[in-house]
């Protein structure tokens, strides 16, 4: 049995994690720790709200000392460390939070975790401090070039990457210098259930049922490689199950698609959806198709991002051969599946477009 500390378990990949753990293993204690900020939505975690073994703690991973005293109230041997500033282009117009939460975070993270497990009185207890990094921080590839692999050197050239990056030596640091038991986890693009609707799928996604602009960066050919969210977390169970005290393990979904093919497969797919399911056009009035448009017509070529990095692949043998991780959705299977997702999950998303998730949020705050 383990006691599991959670940072940013209401974010996206978080909450996906923390829905899986409960149900792999019920007998451990799951403390989530999140700041709620505008990524974090407790409706995220309303499927594992009534699991005995669930708690949520609003507060900020940058306040070593309260992170300290519930390390210790809560017996935590685990932290799996999701919380962070995650969208580039936030980085870009405001840089400023992501050295907060992303390096300054992280550390008073750290120094708690290495306060409680290591510093104490009594004798060191078994610990694992996981923490989950991008691949973003290896920079940009060329078309041949190959997958970012774990020796790889590190060259970040976003405010976001930067400041993941930062984290990453600092967390590796911690083991070398004071022998704390870490893991590292560098993913590559995830996409899937609870994703926030600025990045690039679920973005598309609420637009087009919307009949707005699908805006594409640039040319749109730079290219990403996409894993499902379930096989994100299912990787960085094995590594913390199975994966060695220090080491840093690449995952990947080997699936390398370029910007406009991957919104063009997705308008492809809604039109399916809609020309199946003739209840949809009464839901989304203004979706093209019901105007008998393609939903493709929404395409739009947007100014690209400033310092917009090519090309990301991962190069995943590692915890492949290793620790036998393969994923287990190809992209078609993630991308319908996330799409249907969306569709039946309509009222997810559309608090959040209208904002009244935050009211929601405040509300269920106050009543715990
Ligand atoms: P997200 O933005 O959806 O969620 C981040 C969560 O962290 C939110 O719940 C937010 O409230 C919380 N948070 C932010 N600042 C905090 C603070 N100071 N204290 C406590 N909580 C705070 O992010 P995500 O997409 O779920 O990403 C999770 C992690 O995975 C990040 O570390 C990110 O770098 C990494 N990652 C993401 C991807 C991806 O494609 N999304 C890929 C690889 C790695
Ligand atoms: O590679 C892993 C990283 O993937 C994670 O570490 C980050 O947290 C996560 O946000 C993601 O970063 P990206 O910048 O790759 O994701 P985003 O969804 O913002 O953009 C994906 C690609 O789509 C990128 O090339 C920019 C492009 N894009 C994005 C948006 C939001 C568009 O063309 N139009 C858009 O509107």
């Amino acid at each position: 049995m383990a006691n599991l500390l959670v940072t940013g378990g209401a974010g996206f990949i978080g909450a996906n994690f923390v829905q899986y753990w409960a149900k792999q293993y019920p007998q451990d204690r799951i403390v989530v720790l999140d700041a709620l900020t505008y990524a974090g939505n407790l409706a995220s975690l309303q499927p594992v709200s009534d699991h005995e073994q669930y708690r949520f703690v609003r507060g900020d991973i940058v306040d070593q000392d309260a992170v300290a005293a519930l390390l210790r109230e809560e017996q935590i041997d685990t932290i799996v460390h999701f919380a962070a500033e995650s969208h580039v282009d936030r980085s870009i117009s405001g840089p400023a939070a992501f050295i907060d939460t992303n390096i300054v975070g992280t550390h008073n993270l750290l120094q708690a975790a290495r306060s409680v497990w290591l510093d104490s009185d009594s004798a060191p207890m078994s610990h694992r401090f996981h923490h989950v990094s991008t691949d973003e921080v290896y920079g940009s590839l060329g078309p041949t070039d190959p997958g970012f692999n774990e020796s790889t050197p590190y060259a970040p050239s976003s405010p976001y990457s930067a400041s993941k990056a930062a984290s990453d030596h600092l967390v590796r640091a911690y083991h070398h210098t004071y022998g704390l038991q870490v893991s590292t986890s560098n993913c590559s693009n995830n996409y899937g259930p609870y994703q926030f609707p600025e990045k690039l799928i679920p973005l598309m996604i609420v637009n087009a049922l919307d009949g707005k602009s699908l805006p594409v960066y640039g040319d749109g050919s730079n290219i990403r490689d996409w894993l499902y969210v379930e096989d994100h977390v299912r990787g960085i169970d094995l590594v913390i199950k199975k994966g060695t005290v220090g080491e840093t393990y690449n995952i990947g979904g080997n699936e390398e698609h370029s910007n406009l093919d991957i919104v063009k497969t997705l308008c492809a797919t809604i039109d399916a959806v809609f020309s199946d399911n003739s209840e949809l056009a009464e839901r989304f009035p203004h979706a093209p198709s019901v105007g008998g448009s393609a939903t493709a017509s929404l395409i739009t070529m947007v100014k690209d991002r400033p310092g917009h990095d090519w090309r990301y692949a991962i190069d995943a043998s590692r915890i492949e051969n290793e620790l036998g991780f393969t994923p287990s959705h190809d992209f078609d299977s993630g991308l319908r599946r996330t799409v249907t997702w969306m569709l039946e999950n309509e009222a997810w998303w559309r608090a959040i477009l209208d904002d009244s998730y935050r009211d929601w949020i405040e509300d269920q705050y106050e009543q715990r």
